[in-house]
């Protein structure tokens, strides 16, 4: 992983937080580290088309998933859903260098909350690699807490 990179995209983290009107909304948490990333999706009207107007995302995980999900966030922007839906965790961590085994599922956490945003709106449940949370509801303190009251032990990471 190139460490300047993600320096790089942490000083400039992009779209953090909830976004009040989005239209769709996707949580995903790892089971290999307790950690959650959840992202927002806002739809546009492009001529004639639907396209992602803006996404943002909250994450209390590691600096690898802050950074990726932010690179997302920007990648995402003027794609339509199904353009959206063929990136991998390997494209939305490009900009970061090929990621060491022990972070590559930060970019997979990333990738799957995007998923589950990009498929809310369908009907079928999204095959995501990792649990969904099913309470889309509130922040995601609220589902970490929720979840951690299901599943006895969620590990909150504070990163500065
Ligand atoms: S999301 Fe688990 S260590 Fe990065």
């Amino acid at each position: 992983m190139d460490e300047a990179a993600l320096q790089q995209a942490l000083t400039d983290t992009q779209n953090l937080g909830e976004m009040p009107d989005a239209d769709a909304v996707g949580t995903v948490g790892s089971p290999d580290c307790g950690d959650m990333v959840r992202m927002w999706i806002k739809y546009k009207d492009k001529d004639g088309q639907k396209v992602i107007d803006k996404a943002s995302f909250q994450s209390f995980g590691c600096q690898t998933a802050i950074a990726v999900a932010s690179i997302a966030t920007q990648l995402i922007r003027g794609k339509t859903k199904e353009e959206a839906l063929t990136l991998s965790a390997e494209e939305l961590s490009k900009p970061l260098g090929p990621l060491p085994p022990m972070k590559i599922h930060c970019g997979q956490m990333v990738e799957g909350a995007l998923r589950a945003a990009l498929e809310a709106e369908q009907k079928a449940a999204p095959a995501a690699a990792t649990p969904v949370v099913a309470d889309q509801s509130g922040t995601l303190a609220d589902a970490l807490s929720a979840a951690g009251k299901t599943q006895g032990k969620i590990k909150i990471v504070l990163t500065s």
